[in-house]
């Protein structure tokens, strides 16, 4: 046994039944007093969530001060410390996934971890591994995007920047996968509801960027509130167990998400009694209950009364007593606390430099990037000014005590301003908001266009609100607002060409505004800076590089639309749509233009190599995709599946090779006995600039015999 382990068993062995069933508990404090907070501390609870600074700092005192096991904060630091209004606003996971940047996205994770451990605090709720393969889901935005691989990369690179190499380091916390499993998959892609699949699928789709998080040493899982098949996740022993446990090796703590005591009592059913369903939830492998106090009298009971194995809760507890012994808590409760470097410049620097990555181009005629002088550019709609639609979901106006009409503060920079800023004196920006975002009756209409008739070019700002995001707000419908669709209708009666902005949390169908439009980019929610970034994009100061992390469909009814998916539809359309998305995963165009050839797959090595070539006129970057399919396999097979990429740069005319090296694992499918395995039969690898057919070299190899890992 590890010295840790023995150490955390020693601390057990001092603990009361009451103290072991407290250090279950994690608490939320937004909804507390200060006393009953207070109360909490001295019985030595395991957790608190969502307190900050100087009120974390209190608790610890008391806790310590009463011989307790010091507490461990958590925080939903998601896309940057920004439940602290001063904290750096990074894009969205879904935006920063664009950047295809593992580097990039480590950097901004361990520039959050700086801010959260300068709080006081120890733990961030992140990163999202669930898939975002439904964009009626409310949360897609705070997922990588559709594919487990790219999810499991920049996952991977979270863990490392929160966790570093030493998670008791100063400036360093822990990482928390989440929701444990299948939460985006959920039927009619309804939040925290059921998923019809398999164990076979689990393993194969959805288990790999927790198997990636977890060998970074990601020192937390919380689980899923969704069910799969019938089962509640939080209660699914062969998930937590078998699998997390056995299979990944899984050795940190679980947490539950939010109140699942009470959706397994009032929502889902399965449970009559708090104590039947406290009884439920120890059992299955959780380690830590979020946001139900009650347990810990409940589990108590049950131990008194013979119910529940004494021994459950010791598992438990050492789970968590492990956690807090690597993260240092033992030899140091207080984290740093000096708000110096909360929102620091530095920090709002990496930011703008995320946002400029994840700028996607999805069209362009070739009016942009805009560079004659004198142009007069009308920005028309609402999305130009807005600031909290830049910030995303999760920050200090929809969480923890939402006050979602707040205007965020300083700094940050919408459309409207980044335009104006980086137009400086060589072109004319006039602005007309046209239409509210929420709105069903367009008042500005006429202004608009009357404005866009006098210009040159219409920058047409669009999307989606925070109102329409997040959890409890998921879209039947995912076409634009009518206020919107008729202003762009108006603005196109206009003959003044369209380069359409979209603000949006995640695709929406948009058919409509990608045919009338001369270019339309995108970079989801772009956090602060993404006004500037945009707006930089437009200009040419910038060459964008971002590629999309998530398809967008023509029409809702295509959902769920990924690019690697099964083969087998009969039909391989249907009537009255394409089959194929809007824009498809991969996608981002460049204001140069990339050359692949002499692609090599040397089949002894498993390696790839190809030479990328910038034809263009300036430097851009690239990113590098590799795709890979099973000619014939035992179970049905993606048509294409994403294996590595990399993003390089190259000036106008440089070429570079770039080499991939594989192993078989890379090649691995889950069987029908469940088994990963590498199946003899021969392989088709692709690369290229996307994931679509006609962007893709293709070249075959063999695997000889059957690999079982
Ligand atoms: C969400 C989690 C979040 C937790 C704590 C839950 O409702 O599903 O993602 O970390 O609340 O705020």
């Amino acid at each position: 046994m590890d010295e840790i382990k023995q150490r955390a068993r020693e601390i057990l062995s001092t603990m009361s039944l009451e103290e072991k069933a407290a250090q279950l508990l994690q608490v939320s404090y937004a909804g507390l007093t200060r006393v009953q907070a207070e109360e909490y501390a001295r019985i030595g609870v395991g957790s608190f969530l969502h307190v900050f600074g100087e009120d974390a700092r209190h608790l610890q005192e008391i806790a310590v001060s009463n011989k307790k096991v010091p507490l461990l904060f958590g925080i939903d630091a998601v896309h940057g410390h920004c439940l602290n209004r001063k904290g750096t606003v990074f894009p969205s996971q879904l935006s920063m996934a664009c950047t295809f940047d593992i580097a990039l996205v480590e950097e901004a994770a361990s520039a959050t971890a700086k801010e959260v451990s300068a709080d006081g605090l120890h733990w961030a709720f992140s990163p999202v591994l669930c898939l975002g393969r439904d964009i009626r889901w409310g949360r897609v935005g705070e997922t990588f995007g559709e594919d487990k691989y790219l999810a499991g990369e920049l996952g991977a690179a979270m863990v490392r920047g929160y966790q570093g190499k030493d998670c008791s380091e100063k400036g360093k916390i822990l990482a928390c996968a989440k929701h444990y499993i299948g939460y985006g998959e959920a039927t009619g892609a309804r939040d925290s509801y059921d998923a019809e699949m398999t164990y076979r699928k689990v393993k194969s789709e959805l288990l790999p960027p927790f198997e990636r998080a977890v060998e970074e040493g990601c020192a937390t899982v919380m689980t899923s509130q969704g069910s799969i098949s019938g089962t509640p996740c939080t209660v699914d022993e062969k998930l937590l167990k078998d699998i997390l446990r056995g299979d990944v090796n899984f050795d940190g703590f679980v947490v539950t998400d939010w109140r699942i005591v009470g959706s397994l009592l009032f929502a889902q059913r399965v449970a009559s009694t708090f104590e039947e369903a406290s009884k439920l939830v120890a059992e299955s492998g959780s380690d830590m209950i979020m946001a139900w106090p009650e347990f810990a009298a409940a589990a108590v009971a049950l131990v008194k009364e013979g119910e529940l194995s004494e021994q459950v809760l010791d598992e438990a507890v050492e789970h968590i007593l492990v956690v807090k012994l690597k993260a240092g808590l033992f030899e140091n409760p207080y984290k740093e606390q000096s708000s110096d470097i909360i929102g620091c410049v530095e920090h709002q620097e990496l930011s703008k430099k995320l946002s400029r990555e994840c700028v996607t181009l999805l069209k362009n005629d070739g009016i942009l990037p805009l560079s004659k002088k004198g142009m007069k550019i009308a920005v028309v709609g609402a999305q130009a000014e807005a600031v909290r639609d830049m910030y995303g979901d999760w920050t200090y106006f929809s969480h923890p005590r939402p006050n979602i009409d707040a205007m965020p503060e300083r700094p940050y920079c919408t459309l409207l301003e980044g335009l104006r800023e980086v137009a400086g004196e060589d072109f004319e920006v006039v602005y007309e908001k046209g239409c509210n975002m929420r709105s069903e009756f367009d008042g500005g209409v006429e202004k608009a266009v009357l404005l866009a008739k006098h210009s040159d070019v219409v920058v047409f700002a669009f999307g989606d609100t925070i109102y329409e995001v997040g959890e409890h707000k998921d879209r039947a419908k995912a076409e634009l607002t009518l206020s919107q669709k008729k202003l762009f209708e108006a603005l196109t009666e206009t003959g003044t060409p369209i380069v359409s902005v979209m603000i949006a949390s995640k695709p929406l169908c948009i058919s409509e505004v990608d045919e009338g439009s001369a270019a339309l980019l995108t970079a989801f929610n772009p956090g602060a800076y993404g006004g500037v970034a945009l707006a930089e994009v437009i200009f040419g100061k910038i060459n964008p590089s971002g590629k999309l992390s998530i398809s967008f469909p023509y029409h809702v009814g295509q959902q769920p639309t990924y690019y690697n998916h099964l083969p087998g539809w009969h039909a391989d359309s249907y009537v009255d749509t394409p089959k194929e998305p809007l824009y498809v995963f991969g996608e981002g165009l460049s204001y140069t233009r990339f050359e692949y050839t002499d692609e090599f797959f040397d089949e002894d090595t498993l390696t790839l190599r190809v030479k990328v070539k910038n034809v263009g006129e300036r430097t851009g970057k690239e990113t590098v995709q590799v795709y890979f399919r099973d000619l014939v396999s035992s179970v049905i097979t993606p048509v294409k599946q994403l294996i590595a990429f990399e993003k390089i740069q190259l000036e106008a005319g440089e070429e570079k090779e770039v080499t991939f090296l594989f192993s078989a694992k890379d090649f691995s499918l889950i069987d029908r006995k469940e088994r990963r395995i590498a199946e003899k039969g021969e392989f088709e690898v692709m690369v290229g600039g996307s994931s679509k057919d006609e962007d893709l070299r293709k070249v075959r190899f063999t695997i000889k015999e059957d690999v079982v890992f």
